[in-house]
């Protein structure tokens, strides 16, 4: 199951608004099939996994990440597919919570007269699984809020654009988690002063850049800047507060933004509640907040935070730092230290929601 686990990874943020789901169909300790759901959500791993297989699946074990689906969608039900296949035992650890399956894939399968384990890894599982279960249950994308913290707890130095806190392993770690996440969003205040392109730049993973979000208020965001210029490329997305028809530029404004490609989203940016329910009607499962401090701090007290990745660089910024919601190492009520890394000389702490 940790293989599998491993293996679902590899698709986050690919697969639109079906989970990223890994199948490992085992025989005699042998692996005979191996699949993650492919790129756009379909087909799903499990069918993947025993056409590989073959005739290998009859009387084998199959894990899978996530409880087989049992309701006719655009594909057949996995669980039949397992069934037919003449599989002996089946391994899952999360249960589907989405109310066509909840259940009744694991039924199918023990009503065929397969072995059905549930809850392995469980908890590694709905970590990896963390975006799909939040935006079934919430409605909403899961929020990982990413900031990079000077030994002092400072984002940065006032009027100085982007200050270089943390080390180049951990950028490109931060890269990972935006290949892996379908949306990252950023404060107008951040565009303005540090001009971020916000792609993934890892080498092989340029594709995998997100849709790129900002909450701009008064439509501010500079034609010039790169988010704005790169549009056409990576999708932007701005979000403005209403249609400001007393501001007199404002449509100008947009009528510029939107001729390079930028999205002009009418939606009140200080609501988050409602902007994140907005975002998951366009399949936006996984949100990477990317600060800067005011923003942080926003979705921090409107609680919708599911997951802190607190880089810490090892040299102290002092007065005229922009001070982070975490200075003095103080996390907020609520969640866990789950996991620490060392990049060079910066440490990852990863905190997870305690509900
Ligand atoms: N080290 C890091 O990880 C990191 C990451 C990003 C940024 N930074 C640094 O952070 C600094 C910028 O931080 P900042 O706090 O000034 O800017 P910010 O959070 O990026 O943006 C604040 C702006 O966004 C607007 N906004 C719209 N909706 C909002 C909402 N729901 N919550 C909060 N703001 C909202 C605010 O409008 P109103 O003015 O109307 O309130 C304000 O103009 C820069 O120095 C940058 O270099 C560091």
């Amino acid at each position: 199951m940790a293989a599998a686990i491993r293996l679902s990874r590899l698709n986050l943020g690919l697969t639109s608004t079906n989970p990223s789901v890994a199948c490992l169909i085992v025989r005699d300790g042998v692996v005979v099939g191996s699949a993650v759901t492919a790129p756009g959500g379909r087909p799903h791993a499990e069918t993947q996994a025993l056409a590989e297989a073959g005739a290998a699946a009859r009387g084998a074990t199959a894990y899978v990440t996530l409880e087989p689906c049992s309701h006719h969608g655009k594909t057949p039900p996995c669980s039949e597919a397992l069934i037919a296949a003449g599989i002996a035992r089946v391994v899952v650890s999360v249960t589907d919570p989405d109310e066509r399956v909840a259940g009744r894939g694991l039924a199918m399968l023990r009503d065929a007269g397969i072995a059905v384990e549930t809850g392995v890894l469980e908890e590694a599982g709905r970590e990896a699984l963390a975006a799909y279960l939040n935006r079934q249950t919430k409605k909403q994308p899961y929020v990982t809020l990413k900031l990079a913290v000077s030994a002092d707890g400072m984002l940065g130095r006032l009027g100085e654009g982007q200050v270089a806190i943390t080390g180049p392993v951990s950028r490109g770690q931060v890269h990972v988690l935006r290949a892996e996440t379908d949306a990252i969003l950023i404060g107008i205040g951040t565009a303005l002063a540090d001009d971020p392109e916000l792609t993934c730049r890892l080498p092989g993973l340029e594709a995998r850049s997100p849709v790129r979000i900002v909450l701009d208020p008064r439509l501010e965001l500079p034609p010039a800047s790169k988010l704005a210029q790169t549009a056409q490329t990576v999708p932007v997305i701005a979000v403005t507060e209403r249609d400001r028809r007393d501001d007199p530029g404002f449509l100008a404004r947009q009528a510029a933004l939107e001729a390079l490609g930028v999205e002009v989203l009418i939606c009140d940016p200080r609501k988050l509640d409602a902007l994140l329910t907005a975002l998951a009607t366009r399949g936006i499962s996984s949100l990477l907040v990317e600060g800067g401090a005011r923003t942080a701090q926003s979705f921090l007290d409107a609680g919708l935070v599911g997951r802190i990745s607190l880089f810490t660089g090892p040299k102290a910024i002092g007065k005229d730092g922009v001070a982070s919601p975490f200075v003095s190492g103080r996390m907020p009520d609520g969640f866990s230290l789950r996991h620490t890394a060392r990049y060079g000389a910066d440490v990852l702490q990863e905190y997870e929601r305690d509900d």
